[in-house]
């Protein structure tokens, strides 16, 4: 397996009017071709700051202070624009967290369809029209043809979600970040949807970066797993020590907030405190406020950085819940 994409000490902060928020903080992720890496963490941790800076969209008011983003062999953030358009038509697509009003509000959904699928392969329209209705219908859309001569805005929140998704499968992109793909559909359409990000990968290889808040998604679908907190890396392993050995508290608590099959009458456990002021970020670790674990080093120290604790499994705490020394226990 070979790394096709590289993120390396990805630093991003938007300026405001309440002063610079310090979105991403040295954030290392490897996605190795035909894989799934999920990113989890709460809301405003983010993640979608980390998806438009790979795919080249971030807004005007943010910066990239340090960092590289390797796409194969290429730097991602000193490509130029007609590079990235390029890159982002042919190889890299991204499912936006809010599809509404990532579509074009002032075309009907079947041109924009047919569009990708023209610029991207020798067919006619008419079987663009054709391909464009078949991925509508295999996206779970009740009346596809009725469907292409809408317009976004009068499709639900869901639909357009799955739109967006049709178009970003029918490129069959190397690389596909999906921000949220499921977020608010049932959960039948949200097993449908995983399942064609599986097919994706297992036939054309491709690697998918995605972005969820949601852990059980990421059981179902990820290889590796990277948990983001006040937009650092806090831990990052596959997907099984991760759950059978999760060693960062913040981790082990989003696992204790979920519900368990095996023991219904499990107490939940919710996080309490609330996500730190992404302006004024504090030197030491950014979740001490919030943490069980917490002891006298955290308090004097800088933020830890990410240790290696087992084989691929590293974490950003110096008080882990399972004792590194106890690791290899099982
Ligand atoms: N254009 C912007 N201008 C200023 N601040 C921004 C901008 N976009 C995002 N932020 C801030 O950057 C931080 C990270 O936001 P981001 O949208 O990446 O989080 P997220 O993890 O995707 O959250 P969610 O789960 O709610 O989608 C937040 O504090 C957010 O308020
Ligand atoms: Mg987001």
């Amino acid at each position: 397996m070979s790394a096709l994409l590289r993120i390396e000490d990805l630093t991003v902060s938007f300026g405001t009017s309440a002063g610079r928020v310090r979105a991403l903080n040295n954030v290392n992720i490897t996605l190795e071709e035909g894989e799934v890496y999920c990113v989890v963490g709460e809301s405003g941790s983010g993640k979608s700051t980390l998806a438009l800076t790979v795919m080249g969209l971030l807004p005007h008011n943010a910066e990239v202070a340090d960092g590289r983003i390797m796409y194969k062999d290429i730097d991602l953030l000193r490509s130029g624009p007609d590079q990235m358009r390029d890159l982002r038509g042919r190889e890299i697509a991204l499912v936006f967290q809010d599809a509404k009003s990532a579509l074009n509000p002032l075309e009907c959904i079947g041109p924009q369809l047919e569009e990708v699928i023209l610029e991207h392969s020798d067919v006619s329209l008419r079987n663009a029209n054709k391909m464009a209705q078949d991925m509508l219908h295999e996206m779970g859309l009740p009346d596809p043809k009725r469907i292409m001569g809408q317009y976004p805005f009068a499709l639900s929140g869901g639909m357009c979600q799955r739109i967006m998704m049709a178009m970003a499968l029918i490129l069959r992109p190397k690389l596909l970040i999906a921000d949220e793909p499921t977020s608010g559909l049932d959960v039948t359409l949200q097993a449908e949807l995983l399942h064609r990000i599986r097919e994706l990968v297992k036939d054309f290889n491709s690697s998918v970066l995605l972005i969820t808040h949601d852990m059980g998604v990421v059981a179902a679908m990820a290889k590796k797993v990277g948990v983001i907190y006040a937009g650092n890396v806090v831990e990052n392993a596959e997907v099984v020590p991760l759950f059978r050995r999760s060693q960062h508290p913040y981790t082990w608590s989003l696992l204790q907030a979920l519900p368990r099959m095996d023991d219904p009458g499990k107490r939940i456990e919710p996080l309490p405190g609330s996500s730190p002021d992404m302006v004024n970020l504090p030197m030491e670790c950014p979740f001490l406020p919030r943490c069980f674990k917490a002891q006298s080093q955290c308090r004097a120290e800088v933020k830890p950085k990410l240790v290696e604790t087992e084989r691929d499994h590293f974490v950003a705490c110096y008080n882990p819940v399972i004792p590194v020394g106890e690791l290899n226990a099982d």
